[in-house]
């Protein structure tokens, strides 16, 4: 089953080479947590850091936040904006102070109606404090998950958030939810990162359905990207051994059946340089002794719904990594006999000339 697959992998990632150290990791105290969490809200982790550390040395428990004075809060907090995260913080302080007697809330029911805390907050305290299983769905999540198994659906949709949450329940390690939720926020922040994922380092390789399908750069969808008509193709023209690698395009799609080579889809315009080529071969496929040929210009095709533009990147490979055995390597003499699109053949045609 590749969900248990997944669970399991990530799992045995987090467990033996997850290196990403942060203060508030490992802590079992909710109120801790919930500080970090709300911290780093809106705030990346390096600069969370520094706040997180300063709190919980002036106020080290929930009591000590609720009798602060709001002017020496706020001044703490200055610097990482949105104010209102820090004046719900001190709302719910004060009431876990005076009407919960200080003891923090232990179940989801009753964390969830804290003011300032919704569904992955919630889900964070009790997971990371309680164990109990509840997975988290961030940004993180959606990209991991999009990912690995191609769901292709908008995550800024309604549709989406229902079958991303739905995905996120069915892929969490129930018996150890705290560490399995640390796992894919790691994962999603150091391996599986939004630019430049290190797939070729990646424990998930062998089952991601994007890196299978060439659409890591794809996924996760927006339903705003979506409706963007104006697509970026890189190809590479990968030579090994007077063969060179093509691939028959079959999805719902524009050129269905007709072939192409490798191809990076953007959504976004990249700017090529041989140092740039060299290390997204790397990081793709561990490729470290590839030869470019050449990069060429670019070129652009209007389409009755959609523009592309692109570009054709030549390589000579020495040996072809075993990420890439699965494509079909058909004989440069024969590449004639193919039927490509016409933007492939604009290229060829010139660069025959
Ligand atoms: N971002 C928000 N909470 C986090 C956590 N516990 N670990 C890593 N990144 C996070
Ligand atoms: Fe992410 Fe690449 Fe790993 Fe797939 S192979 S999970 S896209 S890092």
């Amino acid at each position: 089953m590749l969900k248990t697959e997944f669970t399991s992998l990530l799992m045995q990632w987090h467990k033996k080479s997850n290196r990403r150290e942060m203060p508030w990791k490992g802590e079992k105290d909710p109120y801790k947590i919930w500080l970090s969490e709300i911290i780093l809200q809106q705030t990346r982790v390096e600069q969370g850091w520094n706040y997180y550390e300063r709190f919980i040395e002036k106020y080290p428990t929930v009591q000590q936040l609720a009798k602060a004075k709001d002017e020496d809060v706020f001044k703490l907090w200055e610097g990482l904006g949105y104010y209102n995260r820090c004046k719900n913080l001190l709302f719910t302080a004060r009431f876990i102070s005076k009407d919960l007697k200080g003891e923090f809330p232990k179940n989801y029911d009753e964390i969830i109606l804290l003011k300032g805390i919704g569904p992955y907050t919630a889900a964070a305290i009790s997971s990371f404090a309680f164990n109990l299983p509840y997975a988290v769905v961030d940004g993180n999540v959606f990209r991991v998950l999009s990912r690995v198994f191609g769901i292709e659906t908008a995550i800024d949709s309604n549709q989406g958030k229902k079958e991303f949450t739905k995905s996120a329940d069915e892929v969490l390690d129930r018996k150890e939810a705290g560490a399995y939720n640390q796992a894919i926020m790691d994962f999603g922040a150091m391996v599986c990162k939004p630019v430049a994922p290190t797939c070729s380092n990646c424990i998930l390789q062998k089952i991601c359905i994007a890196f299978k399908e060439g659409k890591v750069n794809l996924l996760p969808f927006k339903e705003k990207v979506l409706q963007k008509k104006h697509r970026w193709f890189y190809y590479f023209l990968m030579e090994h051994d007077d063969k060179i690698l093509v691939h028959k395009r079959t999805q719902k799609d524009i050129w269905e059946n007709l072939f192409e080579f490798y191809l990076l889809e953007s959504a976004e315009q990249i700017k090529w340089n041989d140092q740039l080529v060299h290390q997204w071969l790397n990081e793709q496929f561990a490729l470290r002794d590839a030869d470019v040929i050449s990069i060429s210009s670019v070129s652009t095709q209007q389409l009755t719904h959609q523009k592309i533009t692109g570009q054709f990147i030549k390589l000579k490979l020495k040996k072809v990594p075993a990420s890439l055995q699965q494509y079909q390597w058909q004989p440069v003499k024969k590449m004639k006999l193919l039927a490509f699109p016409k933007f492939i053949n604009q290229f060829l045609e010139k660069d025959l000339k």
